[in-house]
């Protein structure tokens, strides 16, 4: 091998090498934009015993959420304005009722208002007046078959006709 051949070669390598190392280091700065943990909220939270919950409504703060308990049936209404996102508020009817909602009854014992913006919505969450664009959502439920405790998961929205029977 010509000391040219040489010089050549050395030339090529030390490129490469350059190259290689350019690469790695963007993989690596790439790799550091993605956490290697996740601290989102879980979607799936255990809400108690199904005793725990008497018939009529209870208010959970740190979900956001009513439930509903109607005899052996529940069901989960959000608290989360579809406006900008207040907490809204429960008012008791002065006569509950029962309304056919997503094609089966639903005893409606509460109608919610905003505090923020002044959205009015039904007892079965539908927006009636002020700037809410949409009803309330709904929450699957279900029984955790490892303690029996009420879960909701609050990344599944369910139509008006689910209802949760224990
Ligand atoms: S956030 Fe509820 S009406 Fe505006």
């Amino acid at each position: 091998m010509s000391a040219n051949d040489r010089r050549e070669f050395l030339i090529k390598l030390g490129t490469g090498a350059g190259v290689c190392a350019l690469a790695a280091q963007g993989v690596a700065s790439l790799r550091s934009l993605v956490p290697n943990v996740s601290y989102d909220a879980p979607t799936t939270v255990k809400l108690g015993p199904v005793a725990d919950f008497s018939d009529g409504l209870k208010f959970l703060a740190d979900e956001r959420l009513f439930i509903f308990r109607d005899g052996n049936t529940f069901h989960a209404v959000s608290a989360v304005c579809t406006h900008l996102g207040c907490t809204v508020r429960a008012e008791a009817l002065s006569r509950p009722e029962t309304a056919t909602v997503g094609g089966a009854p639903l005893r409606l014992s509460h109608q919610f208002s905003c505090p923020c913006h002044g959205s009015h919505y039904s007892g079965d969450g539908t927006n009636l007046s002020g700037p809410a664009p949409k009803p309330l959502a709904w929450f699957r439920l279900s029984v955790a078959t490892d303690d029996g405790q009420l879960v909701v998961d609050l990344a599944d929205e369910v139509e008006r006709d689910f209802r949760l029977t224990v």
